[in-house]
């Protein structure tokens, strides 16, 4: 489940941030690859906001039918899973693995997928991908000064996939307060539930503001992803035809 009906204000770039283009598609198509081409995953349903114009306009037929739009996005991230959920009730069996993930986190692999479906395939509660805080923290005071150094153990930052079996999920959210709950995992532990942290990978970012975009296009372009290479290959393949062309002609002439 892609939640991916917000407005990315804090990007402002003139569009939902799910479809600024970066490497050569939308931010959107990076996000669902992994888990569209991933052999146990059935279905990708990506919850869009009522009236959005934008999503027919691309190319998602790498995915074929793995990949299914629901214009029932909400007034927030929960609202919008809780939606999702809603709208997929009979499709979805109550005991089904279901793994939300944000469209504004672009870089996400395949490793990190087995490894939620490795720690998490025999667990009663389910879990997050997270990333250990690696930088001291300082919990600042009304003027930006330091009031505190907080200690940085067992403190991690929770990223997305998120696993949770589908009924616990959609009880969770039903239950919660969603200007509260800004990832399932909050809405799991207010059923008295501990989710499990699985090691993520800190270039599963979550693009936010205007510089997370350059890194993201970095950590992509560093990957060689399968719109880039294609497009290179249609570029060598056009080259080598021209080329082609000129050296028949040069041997008639
Ligand atoms: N999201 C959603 N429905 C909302 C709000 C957010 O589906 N009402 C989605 C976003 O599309 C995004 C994910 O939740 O994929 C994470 O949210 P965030 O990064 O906050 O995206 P935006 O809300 O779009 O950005 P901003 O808060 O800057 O407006
Ligand atoms: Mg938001």
């Amino acid at each position: 489940m892609i939640p991916a009906a917000g407005s990315g204000a804090r990007l402002g770039a003139g569009l939902p941030k799910q479809y600024v283009e970066i490497a050569g598609r939308p931010l959107l198509h990076h996000a669902l690859r992994a888990l569209a081409l991933h052999p146990r995953i059935e279905q990708v349903f990506v919850v869009l906001a009522q009236g959005d114009d934008r999503f027919r306009r691309f190319d998602w037929s790498d995915f074929g039918v793995r990949i299914k739009p629901l214009y029932c996005g909400g007034e927030t991230r929960a609202a919008s899973v809780f939606n999702g959920l809603l709208a997929t009730r009979d499709v979805i069996a109550a005991a089904d693995w279901v793994l939300v993930h944000d469209a504004a986190r672009p870089c996400l692999e395949r490793d990190e997928i087995d490894r939620l479906f490795g720690e998490l395939d025999e667990d009663d509660t389910g879990g997050l991908l997270a990333v250990p805080a690696a930088d001291t923290l300082k919990r600042a005071n009304r003027e930006s000064r330091v009031a505190a150094t907080e200690p940085r153990e067992n403190l991690w930052l929770a990223q997305t996939p998120q696993m949770f079996r589908y009924r616990l999920l959609i009880e969770a959210l039903r239950a919660a307060d969603p200007a509260v709950v800004t990832d399932e995992a909050r809405a799991i532990e207010g059923m008295g539930l501990k989710p499990r942290l699985v090691m993520g990978d800190t270039r599963n970012i979550k693009v936010t503001f205007a510089e997370d975009l350059a890194l993201a296009e970095l950590i992509l372009r560093s990957r060689q992803p399968p719109a880039v290479s294609r497009q290179r290959s249609t570029a060598r393949t056009s080259r080598e035809h021209s080329k082609g062309d000129g050296r028949k002609k040069s041997r008639k002439r």
